[in-house]
């Protein structure tokens, strides 16, 4: 077929959308198989729990969502292999059955070369459709692109989730990237911000990228709070340690109490004693948890225990986001490279709460439901996040493993709250004073 486009301004804009969509999906593409490169093929294999996948089950999953959701339904298109519409379904009914989750990493084959050729198989087929396809259709799967987009950015952060997990695993403890530590010098202490009650509005509306469930932006009265002007760091957090904060049920709600029980938590995932010094997994390999990094890998749980022991508490997804609209979009997300989270250094004049966006995810005391007025898709793509609002928490801001485009102020993250291996850390919020 050859191109329909004329030199007219509706034609022009079609053009500039084509060529936009041909640029994103490439990059993104392309950041992801960049990611998984240091991965060996053999650690690319392992599923080390339920919730964990495997690097080439990322790698072809998100290969099989724009597979699934756009080229499977163009004429002429024959899919790379039939099998692959189960083995790479996570969770989408609406399609069709699934591999069952847990035994993603029984998944041999495709080898992960195979994966990768699957990827690009996709990647050719995508870019001939956006090459090829009337401007009638280009204009209509736009937004199915840029969901598959988001969707590959999200499982980008996934992957090092999940890597992170297999790596801690291995007796052997190898590092996903080696680089030295940053220098802390000294620490902000907590400062507090305090916001007004109010009518405030919140939920994202208008042009560019979000979830379904960011929306409807709504109005919500909140009342005057104070949110902390850092997350609470791995020092903050020792200190609770020190203090029986996981032998003192009166901290602890009744199912965050049972965990710490059956699962013998005495200090976040991936801490461990040596020589009666601390030390934690991370991307870096085993490093002594330095105590002025935000602290990370806690349940919503441990995130709840510490703020009563700290005689504060978790702010509401609302309160959050009605500190972070006014706060430039940035921080340590992936771009930075680093990694890990950074040190809230003393001496950086702000106005505003630091670190809201990247370092670590941040946890808040809202159950994830659905906003007023919200209604999923009647579609297999309405399976992508309304059918989870139930048994969840919301966390906000996004972590060190973030792309940068992918956060914003409105964006909703959601786990259970004994989930650990999320880079999810906590920051304290409290009421207004009495009288404000
Ligand atoms: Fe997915």
């Amino acid at each position: 077929m050859t191109k329909t486009i004329s030199s007219t301004p509706v034609a022009d804009r079609h053009q500039a959308l084509r060529e936009a969509l041909r640029e994103n999906y490439l990059r993104v593409r392309s950041e992801t198989e960049e990611l998984a490169r240091p991965i060996t093929p053999e650690d690319a294999q392992i599923q080390t729990m339920d919730e964990v996948s495997p690097t080439k089950w990322h790698l072809g999953h998100t290969s099989w969502f724009f597979e699934t959701f756009l080229l499977k339904d163009r004429s002429g298109y024959k899919p790379v292999d039939p099998e692959f519409a189960v083995i790479f379904n996570s969770y989408y009914n609406l399609v069709g059955v699934q591999h069952p989750r847990p035994r993603r990493g029984l998944l041999s084959r495709p080898c992960l070369a195979g994966v990768i050729d699957y990827r690009h198989e996709v990647d050719d087929a995508l870019m001939r459709f956006i090459e090829t396809a009337l401007p009638d259709e280009i204009q209509k799967v736009a937004g199915i692109i840029e969901l598959g987009l988001n969707h590959e950015e999200q499982h980008q952060e996934l992957m090092l989730t999940d890597i992170l997990h297999v790596y801690w695993s291995n007796a052997i403890r190898p590092a996903y990237r080696d680089i030295e530590p940053e220098s802390t010098s000294e620490i902000e202490p907590v400062r507090w911000h305090a916001y007004d009650e109010g009518l405030y509005r919140i939920g994202h509306e208008g042009d560019g990228f979000a979830y379904d469930n960011e929306g409807p932006r709504h109005r919500v009265f909140v009342h005057g709070f104070q949110l902390a002007s850092r997350p609470v760091t791995a020092g903050d957090y020792l200190q609770f340690m020190s203090d029986a904060g996981y032998r003192r049920p009166e901290l602890w709600l009744s199912d965050g109490w049972y965990s710490v029980q059956e699962k013998d938590w005495q200090a976040p995932l991936y801490w461990e004693q040596r020589d009666g010094a601390w030390w934690s997994m991370t991307l870096h390999g085993m490093r002594p948890v330095d105590p002025d990094l935000p602290v990370c890998h806690v349940s919503y749980y441990e995130a709840d225990a510490y703020a009563r022991w700290a005689g504060a508490r978790l702010p509401t997804e609302a309160e959050w986001e009605v500190a972070a609209t006014k706060v430039p979009l940035g921080g340590n997300l992936q771009e930075s490279a680093v990694l890990l989270p950074r040190p809230a250094k003393a001496g950086v004049s702000a106005d505003h709460p630091r670190q809201l966006f990247g370092d670590v995810w941040e946890w808040t005391q809202s159950a994830y439901a659905p906003y007023p007025g919200f209604r999923p898709q009647q579609s297999a793509i309405g399976e992508y996040n309304g059918k989870f609002m139930c048994n969840q928490l919301v966390l906000r801001g996004g972590s060190f493993a973030t792309p940068r485009r992918h956060i914003r102020p409105t964006y909703r993250n959601f786990f259970p709250p004994q989930a650990r291996w999320q880079f999810s850390g906590l920051r304290l919020a409290k009421d207004a004073p009495a009288g404000n």
